[in-house]
């Protein structure tokens, strides 16, 4: 009997299923801002990650293809983040980019593969230790692929075990981050595990019909309370988005696409531009709805669907 064999090996577009993209952004519009202009205050957005102070709990998350814009792009990109008082989670590929970066202090960390060898994920662990990476994460929802298969590039990767989240916690002095979680189920698994936080990501369209990051948010929120730092990407473009996601329980977001979209129109200004305006916007937000800082963020100023 024949076997399906898949061909595309990238993130794939399946027609005859819903975007996820699609009903993700639909659920984020749905959600509005009755603004509160009595008792308005002046808001602070500054934000602590892994010990250091942020002017925004607005992050860029791994996307690649800054080579293809410019040459040295990672690096440009990375320092343009930097400049905007940020952090760069980056992805796996270019290893001397990454070196450099770490090299210059910008503060960043790598989101690696889940790397079916636990022993050789535990050595790409050393080498960001060493190089002074603030934390380490991995996309846990790339241990097989959408069709259920084994998945990897040079390397193969594998899905993670309870037991082997907990080994990788125990391995390093480093926060770990699990990016990918679309679940309580697996919410509360890096919670046990001793994670730091987690990333609710669909991962830009990566499976059909997943569950919009914003709807699953307040359930995980609830599930974990304050064990678990919590980060949701999915769409983010401006700082009133991004006010809706921390009122729903999220301590901050990444951004991929909006950030490259910025960086390949208007270079690493723009980059470092786009960042500062999505954080004003997010002052702006949090001050008219009588939200002085990211702790009291006012949850009832939010109108869901
Ligand atoms: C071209 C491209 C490359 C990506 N590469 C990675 C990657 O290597 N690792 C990862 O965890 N996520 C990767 N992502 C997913 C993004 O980090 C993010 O989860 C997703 O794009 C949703 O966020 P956004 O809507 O802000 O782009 C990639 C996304 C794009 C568009």
């Amino acid at each position: 009997m024949k076997q399906f064999v898949p061909v595309n090996k990238g993130p794939v577009v399946i027609k005859e299923a819903a975007s996820s993209n699609t009903i993700s952004d639909a659920y984020k519009d749905s959600i509005t801002i009755a603004y509160q202009f009595i008792d308005s205050v002046e808001a602070d957005t500054s934000f602590t990650f892994c010990g250091r102070t942020l002017q925004s709990p607005i992050m860029a998350g791994p996307i690649g293809g800054q080579k293809k814009i410019m040459e040295d792009g990672q690096l440009h990109y990375a320092r343009a983040i930097s400049e905007a008082g940020s952090v760069y989670w980056t992805d796996y590929h270019d290893i001397n980019a990454w070196e450099t970066i770490l090299a210059e202090g910008i503060y960043g960390l790598r989101v690696i593969k889940p790397l079916a060898d636990l022993d050789e994920f535990i050595a790409e662990i050393r080498h960001d230790e060493q190089g002074g990476a603030l934390a380490f994460a991995s996309d846990i929802d790339h241990g097989l692929t959408v069709y259920g298969t084994k998945d990897g590039q040079q390397k193969p990767f594998a899905p993670r075990t309870a037991a082997e989240l907990k080994q990788i916690v125990q391995a390093s002095s480093l926060p770990f981050y699990l990016k990918g979680v679309m679940s309580v189920h697996d919410a509360l698994a890096a919670a046990e595990a001793g994670a730091a936080g987690i990333v609710i990501s669909g991962h830009n369209n990566r499976f059909p019909c997943a569950v919009p990051p914003l709807k699953i948010l307040p359930a995980i929120r609830t599930a974990v309370g304050d064990r678990l730092q919590i980060f949701v990407d999915g769409g983010f473009n401006n700082g009133y988005d991004v006010f809706k996601a921390l009122a729903l329980g999220a301590d901050g977001v990444l951004c991929a696409r909006a950030f490259m979209a910025a960086f390949a129109k208007d270079g690493e200004d723009g980059l470092t531009n786009k960042i500062l305006e999505m954080g004003a916007q997010l002052k702006g937000a949090m001050a008219n709805t009588g939200s002085p800082d990211l702790k009291h963020i006012n949850q009832d100023a939010l109108i869901l669907p």
